[in-house]
Order: C-alpha cells, then structure tokens, then sequence
C-alpha cells in the first residue's frame, strides 16, 4: 500500500503510483513518468493495493483516443490546462510580465514533472509533486494531504525562477469526479438569511461561484458537493469542496462534453492582484475536499473530526453567553446594564459581552470606527466598572470590535485618511470604509489599540466584526493581513478567545477557523431561520464553534414569534447563549432560561464532542437532528417543526446513528412550555413519557412522533440501557 518515500530523484526516476488511504477514503496518485500527477481515483476506500494492482487500475483508467482530439489519450492532471489538451476551466494559470502576446501563447503551461515526495505522519499522508515549467521559468508544488480523517487537502505553490515579475489568475488543483456524481449542491443567501441550498443537475458546461465581497459574503457557495442522484443528509456517494479562505473565493464544478468532470475550490484573484516577484513564491489557499459514501453526514463526520483534531480546539466546556446589541443596541449606560447583568447572572450566564456602541463618539452605526479607546461621556469612569460588575456577577467579560473597518467621521480617518481603502470616490457601506491594513502603520495601530484594551480591563472574550463588503480588489492582501493581526493578538493575549462574525455569517470558513473560537452564523435568531442555517452550516463546522442564541420571542430580524421552547432548544445545540433583554422578562420566564442553562451545562460536553446526525425526514416542514455520543452511550435528538406538518399522522421518525445492537430508553426532554402538540391522544410511548427500544428498530422502523403544531421543537434523550 505504501510506496518508498523519495527524495529528489530525477525526472526519468519517476515511476510511482502512490495508494493513500484513511478512514474509509482512497486516492490514488499516478505521478510516474514526465506529466504532471494524475488522480486516477478520489473515493470510497479501494482496500490494499499492491504495486501491480496500482499499475493495472493506472492501465485500465487510461481512455481511448476519440476522434478529433488530442493524438494521445487525455489525462486530467492536477493542473490540466491546454497544455494537457483541457480546454475546461483551469486551477492554475500565470503569465510573465513583459510577454509579448506570442511569448504568452508559447508559454501556455507546459508543466513537467519533477519530483515528488511523500510523507505518511500519523495525522495524514502529505504528497508533494513539484512540476516545472522550464521555458516559463515556474516551478510549482502540488500539495495533496489525505487526513487520518479521511478529508482531502490540496493547494499549489507557485515559484517564479524567471526575471520578469509573474501575474498570477489562478494557484490552485483541479480534482475529477466520477460521472454518477451528476447532482450539485452549494449554497447562497442574503444578511440574516445565510447558506440557502441550491440543488441542480451538473450540465455540460461550468457551474461555478465566485465571491467577490472581500470575505465569504452571505452568499457564499461554502460547500459546493456534488454527488449521485438525489443524495441528501442520509444517503449517497457525496464529493465536496471548499475553498479555506476567508477572502475571495471561485468553487466551481465542470462537466467537460469530452466527458471528465471537476471539482475546484480556491482563492480568486483579480487581475494583477497577485504578483509574484522574481525568486519569489505564493501560495494559494488550501482547498478542502470530502468524500463521504454514506451522504452529507458523511461530510460532517470526516470535517468535524479534522477539526476538532487540531492543536487548539476552542476552550471547552463553551460558557453560556449573553450578548447585549439586541437586549439594549446602541443604548449603553451602566445604570442601563446593570439590570442586564444581575438578570443575565440569576439565569445562569457564564459570559457577558459588550457589543457595539462602547468607544469614542459611536453613537449610531454612522461613525467613530477606527477609534477604539472608550467613550467618557457613555463610560465616565472607563469600562472598569462594568468589568467589576460582571466578574462579580460570576460572568466573563467580552467585548465587541471591528478591527478592520474606519468610519470616514472618525479620529482616525480625520488623522490618516490615507488609510481608508479607495479614499474619495468609494462607496460607503453601513456608512463605513474599510481600513487599508497593508497601509504602513495601519495593522501596527489596530493592534496597539486592541494591545491596550486588553491589557486594561480583563476581558475574555472579543467578538471581532467585518460589516462590509470590501468592493476593492485587495482582497488577498487584507485577508493575510487580518489572519496576522488576529494571530498575534492572540500571541500577545493567548487567554482571549476570539470570535468571527461579519454582519452575521459572512465570514465563516475553514480558513478563519484555525484563528477563531467562535463564529457567528447569522444575525438572525429567529429559531425558524436557525434551524436551516445550522443545518448547513454544521455541514463543516462543528457545533461547539456556532453561536446560538435565545432571541426575544418577536424574533427582531423577522418579525416573526416564536415559542419560548422552540427558541431554546433550537439554541441549545450550538455554542449557547442569549441576545435578549432578560431584565425586562417575568420571572416566569427567568426561571425557564435558568431551567435551560442548566440544561445546556449538564448536555454541552456530550454536544460539543458528539457526531452531529441529521435526519432524511419524508416531510419539509419537519427538521430533525441530534448529537450522539462517540461510544453512542447517549444522544440528544432535536424534532422541529419549522412549516405546517403535511400529516395528521406523521410518519414514524427515524432515529440513525444509534448502536444497532442496544436498547435505548428515549425519553422526552421537558424545555419551558414544552412543545404544543394537536392531537386528542398523543402516541403511548410519548403519553408514558418514554419507550426502550433497540438501536436497531430505532434506525429503522422509527418511532411515531406526537403531532406537533408548527413551529415547535421536540427534544428527545436517549440513553443506553
Ligand atoms: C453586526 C453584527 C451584529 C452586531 C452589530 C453591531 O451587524 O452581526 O451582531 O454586533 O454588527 O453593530
């Protein structure tokens, strides 16, 4: 299965075929010979292949040659461009300064191989092919990592050798699907109504998203999957990309009428954007590709796993959090907060955060960003003594901040002006511009303000902003910048945790991932809403990163009102917390948000370490999902109703996921109110309040779930007997 790991060998002793394999997933590498490395499989576990097994699936992958087409059978090779006889779209692509259009042309890239190197750790098998392509004086690496989890990593680097600066249009690989993966999709989505699926058949031709708003964007493709026909949470052969970056992205899908089929995600570069110097390198960001045979949650299981594999996963147990800008927006005093706080500590909060409307002159959204000391008029006596009243209360301090953005009626922008990216003739946004942070002095000056703040009061937590689009193309150079600047923040402040929201769920990716605790999904706590976002956002993240919140029970994005339950359990299964003005709440509903919290604490261990399942259910209307247990000792399942149920009587509800061979005690769990259920008699099972069952008959034949009215969640506990 494995193959000797070389080390520089020269270009005639290229004769390997490289096996990978991990938790369930092969790939197989064909780097032999003078062409540039081809995949020859990326999927379902191939089991143990010896040499003269690889140089047969090599021989019998080899296609015909069809008439009108290139006189050799076509190869997709990582980086298959015209030179390669791929007239599809390109992952990689650069052209030299000073070309004249001819020179251009000929040095269309001719990539050969040069070497290539493996390294099996115990984390993953790394493959690096460097390819060259002499004339053009490039030499790049391919990187492909097969995680022990099983997920895919590719990126490329580019090395120019020549004199003449190198225009870079593209730095990344191409990846082929195989033909029955002809069902895509990916997602798009508006501010507070983020990751609505896109579902369609993959045609001839290129399906592909772009985003061009500086950071993910609402939306943003974030995964683009394609697989076979009609596959969902449950069920088919599933290949997935994202693009791990947080700036401009393309993610693309191309069924060639040759008959290949790719699969891309990588940064996107404006023309000109990326320059790379003589001797110099860039390295585009790393794509991250899936495969799951047994559907979506596939996907999940192989990502969560990875993630939750690094070094610095977010601290657990995660705290209760309440944050004020919908309790009391703008509106900061701290005879306002104080209320805030002794409500926020009696339900059991764990950490209060400060949202905007703190620092000098921010009285609106229309000015002050980019001028981060403390406003004395709203705080006389500094944030100190809020910071005292929390940490009295037993809560954390957390505060918000906007690093990257500049107010023009700002200190700052009346002092550099310069610093504002596209000064004069740009559009605002939210009434703000963007702060240039490649601006000599400008990141310097973000981080000695943070630097002070943090060395002033005691906070734990910053919740850092991005509320524009960037409109500019310097997307790459800002996204380097902020990841720089957010990591030596924490290098200063290694205890702060920091979070990533960008008007809502703007800027999620596996690229901030590494250098945030926390994301923000969306600015929508309309449970009916979050049921949907999480949905697909737990599709990479886990759940332990993903703020959820308990909203007012007129949800403020929406208009809409929700059940104090449906709000409640749909916020227990995220990284917990409330955005709600709980002073102003009955003690009634105090006691319920006590009860919660409690809840939360006692489940979160087992929800931010379970396998997220979620559920095919045969209705629309019904969203159903659950954290198991890795030793599937236990689980809590969610049943919401986010529409009308289509039947009187639902059908019975499957719970996967389960050890098949245990009994279980499913149980419901009481949250407030409970749901409203519409029915004269419910099922027994539930009447009784439990059944046992085995794991078995669980996954497969179900269990009837009690009628309920729409927009009400079910919680369900399971526990092995
Ligand atoms: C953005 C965030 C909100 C809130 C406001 C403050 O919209 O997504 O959660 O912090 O900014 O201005």
């Amino acid at each position: 299965m494995r193959s000797r790991p070389r080390r520089s060998p020269s270009r005639s002793d290229l004769r390997v075929i490289h096996h990978l394999r991990a938790a369930g997933v092969s790939v197989v590498v064909d780097a032999r010979g003078a062409g540039v490395p081809v995949v020859l499989h990326w999927g379902r576990d191939l089991g143990p292949l010896d040499d003269e097994d690889l140089a047969a699936l090599a021989a019998a992958s080899t296609p015909a040659v069809p008439p009108s087409s290139i006189d050799v059978p076509f190869r997709l090779t990582l980086a298959a461009g015209l030179g390669d006889g791929w007239t599809g779209r390109p992952a990689l692509q650069f052209s030299r300064r000073g070309d004249t259009p001819a020179a251009r042309a000929a040095r269309a890239p001719r990539l050969r191989a040069v070497r290539e190197r493996r390294e099996d750790r115990a984390e993953a098998s790394a493959l690096r092919m460097t390819v060259r392509d002499d004339e053009a004086a490039v030499t790049v690496e391919l990187d492909l990592e097969l995680t022990a989890q099983g997920l895919l990593r590719s990126r490329a680097t580019v090395h120019n050798d020549g004199v003449e600066p190198l225009d870079l249009a593209a730095a990344g690989i191409l990846l082929p699907i195989p033909a029955r993966a002809g069902d895509l999709l990916d997602f798009t989505g508006l501010w507070a109504r983020e990751r609505r699926p896109i579902r369609g058949p993959l045609r001839d031709g290129i399906h592909a998203r772009e985003s061009r708003h500086g950071r993910g964007g609402h939306d943003n493709a974030f995964v683009l999957a394609a697989g076979t026909p009609g596959f969902s949470f449950e069920a088919g052969e599933v290949w997935a990309v994202h693009a791990a970056w947080s700036g401009d992205t393309a993610v693309w899908a191309e069924r060639s009428a040759l008959g290949p089929s790719t699969l891309a995600a990588q940064e996107l570069l404006a023309p000109g954007e990326v320059v790379v110097d003589a001797g110099r390198r860039h390295t585009g960001a790393w794509s991250v590709a899936v495969y799951s045979a047994e559907g979506l949650n596939g996907i999940s299981d192989r990502t969560h796993a990875w993630v939750r594999s690094w070094q610095a996963p977010p601290p657990r147990p995660r705290p209760l959090t309440l944050n004020t800008w919908e309790a009391v927006y703008f509106d900061q005093s701290l005879e306002k907060l104080e209320p805030l706080i002794a409500a926020a500590a009696e339900v059991g909060v764990e950490r209060f955060v400060l949202d905007d409307g703190w620092f000098l002159g921010r009285r609106d959204d229309r000015r002050a960003l980019g001028d981060w000391t403390v406003d004395p008029q709203v705080w006389p006596q500094g944030l100190g003594p809020l910071v005292e009243r929390v940490h009295a209360a037993g809560m954390q301090f957390g505060l918000w901040v906007e690093p990257e953005m500049i107010s023009a009626d700002s200190a700052l922008a009346r002092e550099h002006p310069e610093w504002m990216l596209g000064r004069g003739g740009d559009l605002e946004w939210r009434f703000q511009r963007a702060l240039d942070l490649s601006a000599p002095g400008a990141a310097d000056h973000v981080f000695e303000c943070l630097d002070a703040l943090l060395r002033t009061y005691d906070i734990a937590f910053l919740k850092w902003d991005h509320n524009r689009d960037l409109l500019h193309a310097r997307a790459h150079a800002q996204t380097a910048a902020v990841y720089a600047l957010i990591d030596r923040l924490r290098a200063a402040h290694p205890g702060v945790e920091i979070e990533s929201c960008a008007s809502g769920g703007a800027r999620l990716d596996i690229g901030m991932l590494p250098h945030v605790d926390r994301v923000w999904p969306s600015d929508c706590n309309d449970p009916v809403e979050r049921q949907r976002i999480h949905a697909w956002t737990t599709l990479l993240l886990p759940p332990e990163y993903l703020g959820a919140h308990v909203g007012a029970p007129e949800a403020h994005t929406t208009g809409r009102t929700a059940a104090t339950s449906f709000r409640l359990g749909t916020a227990l299964f995220g990284s917990a917390g409330i955005e709600w003005n709980v002073a102003q709440t009955s003690e009634g509903e105090r006691a319920q948000l006590a009860a919660w919290a409690d809840e939360y604490r006692r489940r979160r261990d087992l929800l931010h370490s379970g396998r997220v399942v979620r559920i095919d259910t045969d209705d629309p209307a019904v969203v159903a999902h659950g954290v198991v247990a890795h030793d599937r000792s236990e689980a809590l399942f969610s049943v919401a109703t986010v529409d009308t149920p289509a039947a009187a009587l639902p059908p019975a509800l499957r719970f996967p996921g389960l050890d098949a061979d245990a009994r279980y005690r499913v149980a419901p769990v009481p949250i407030a109110d409970g749901p409203r259920i519409i029915a004269d008699q419910d099922p027994p099972w539930y009447r009784d309040g439990g059944i046992e069952l085995p794991g078995r008959l669980l996954a497969e034949t179900g269990l009837p779930m009690p009628l309920l009215a729409p927009e009400q969640l079910l919680l369900l506990e399971f526990t092995r007997l």
